[in-house]
This record gives structure tokens, sequence and C-alpha cells, in this order.
């Protein structure tokens, strides 16, 4: 049986690209029926429209407050009935009740070896820090920032003369990589969380 995906993105969108080309290659066993964006300008609606997959615009900025926000985005994400919901570069922390209405059904990537630079920048906190190695990680969201049970994690080397956008570059790399890599083991029913760890069934 298919799982049915629904990816929040709030830019770029390069991994929700990753995550749509694996799918075409039949690389997931998952329909991605929704991309759900905070964003009007955010460049993953292009590639939604071009992979035809339905877009569900909750725009933060049309919202007077945090939480009513918080409320059009949940009735959004129940709309959309996904097994998994993506959190590719949604650039907002998900509120409290959103993360206790989908437990152990959100995923997030994160550009830095977790716990290692949580939150904004990572990527330049980890160069200004001096690290020799970095990478991504995919995770399951709780209700900590970056702080879930660890799927899988990619590594990739700090060199001395990286500035931010080199490491970011060497980063994303592994994150198009990685990101597809658990929404396949998510897909086929192999994670089981058990405390902080994430077990993957052979
Ligand atoms: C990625 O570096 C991801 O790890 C972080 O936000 C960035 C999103 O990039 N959460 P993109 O929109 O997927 O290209």
């Amino acid at each position: 049986m298919k799982k049915r995906i629904a990816v929040l993105a709030s830019g770029r969108g390069s991994n929700f690209q990753a995550v749509i080309d694996a799918i075409a290659a039949g690389k997931i066993p998952a329909t991605c029926i929704a991309l759900i964006t905070d964003n009007p300008k955010a460049y993953a609606i292009e590639r939604s429209g071009k992979a035809g997959i339905p877009v569900t615009l909750v725009d933060y900025a049309s919202f007077p407050r945090r939480e009513e926000y918080e409320r059009a985005l949940l009735a959004a994400m129940q709309e959309a009935r996904a097994d998994l919901f993506v959190l590719a570069g949604y650039m907002r922390i998900v509120g409290s009740e959103i993360v206790r209405a989908f437990p152990g059904k959100m995923v997030n990537i994160h550009p830095a070896l977790l716990p290692s630079f949580t939150g904004l920048h990572a990527q330049r906190q980890a160069v200004l820090y001096g690290v020799k190695v970095s990478g991504c990680t995919v995770h399951f969201v709780d209700e900590s920032l970056d702080g879930g049970p660890i799927i899988l994690q990619k590594c990739v080397p700090a060199l001395d003369d990286d500035d931010e956008d080199a490491l970011a570059g060497r980063i994303l790399e592994q994150e198009h990589i990685a990101f597809p890599e658990a929404i396949r083991l998510f897909c086929e029913d192999r994670l089981e969380i058990v405390g902080r760890k994430v077990r993957v069934r052979k």
C-alpha cells in the first residue's frame, strides 16, 4: 500500500524536489498528495506545479496572530489525511498542538549533525565553531527544537577554507540523499521509535 505524504516547505524546495524525484523513480512507495506552504512566494510552489501536486497556501502574513495561523495550518494538515508530513525547509517552529496531533508522523531535515547547531543558520554556526565534520540529520518531530528521535545522519568534511555557502552546498548534496532514504524507510514501515532511538527494521 502506498503511503500518502504531504510536504511542508517555505522556500526553495530543493529537498521537496529530491522527494518528488525519488517517488517518480519508484524509490519511495508513496504518493505526494499535497504541498502545504506558509509563503506565497516559495519556489516550492513552482515545483509542485510541474509535478502536478496540489498546493495549499496557509499564508502566514494573512493571519493577525500566530495562534490563528497555527489553527489554519492544523486544519489544512488534517484535511490532507496524510500518513506522513515531511518538513522540507519549513522555516517555522511547529506548534505543540500540531506536533501532538500527528505523533510519529512528522519528519524534518536539519543541516547539521544534531544535537549540535539547532535552530537557524546551522551551517554558519558550524563554520564559526570550527568543526571538522558536519552533515545533516533526518529526525522525527517532537515538541523540542530539532530534538526528536534521529532516523539517519550523513557526514561531510568541513574544510579550513569553507565559508557558510561552501559548507551548506556540501551538506545539501547529502540532504538530497538522506531525506528520500529516510522517507522510504518510513513508507516501508521499517521505522520504530523506541524511547530516544529509532530502530530500522531489516
Ligand atoms: C535545508 O538546508 C534544510 O536542511 C533546512 O532548510 C533548507 C531547505 O532547503 N531545514 P530547500 O528549501 O529544501 O532547498
